[in-house]
């Protein structure tokens, strides 16, 4: 393919990509936890985010001991609150539970990174997202360098 004929499919791309943000998807409206798709919509969330971490040699390594189920079951809980849902999150504090694990500023955006493309491809609404984003921002101190 040539210059002059990829720029305009760059501008396709990003028509495409500001329609998406606008677009209203019957999940933009209602509780922010009704757009995640509830339950059912944030544990495939979680299953999505699960293999992007297994195929981040950056993410990975810090899981080798993890059991995978119950890592799975209370990050969904985790969310659920996080997102106003009626859940109970039955894990440990996250300061008490990272301490030790010596995650770094870089795996931390990297986490959250796949987060952002996880919540892309699995449709959430663009304000959605960002009120998560907002709401896991202020955990970052407890989670890094412990
Ligand atoms: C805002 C960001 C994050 C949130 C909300 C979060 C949340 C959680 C939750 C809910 C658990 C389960 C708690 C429990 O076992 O009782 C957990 C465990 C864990 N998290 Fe995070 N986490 C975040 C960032 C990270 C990052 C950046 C890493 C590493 C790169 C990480 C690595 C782990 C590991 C390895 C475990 C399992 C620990 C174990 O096996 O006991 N987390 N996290």
């Amino acid at each position: 393919m040539t210059a002059h004929l990829r720029a305009p499919a760059w501008i396709g791309l990003g028509m495409a990509l500001l329609l998406g943000a606008c677009a209203s998807t019957p999940r933009a409206t209602g509780s922010l936890y009704a757009q995640f798709g509830e339950t059912a919509g944030l544990s495939a969330l979680v299953d999505s985010l699960l293999e992007r971490f297994a195929d981040d040699p950056r993410i990975a390594p810090k899981f080798a001991n993890t059991n995978i189920p119950r890592f799975r079951r209370l990050f969904v809980e985790h969310l659920c609150v996080i997102l106003d849902g009626p859940c109970t999150y039955t894990g440990d504090d996250m300061r008490e539970v990272h301490t030790g694990l010596d995650i770094s500023e870089a795996q931390f955006n990297a986490v959250v990174e796949h987060l952002i493309d996880a919540m892309q491809a699995q449709d959430i609404p663009q304000t959605a997202q960002n009120r998560l984003i907002a709401r896991l921002a202020p955990m970052r101190k407890d989670i890094i360098y412990h």
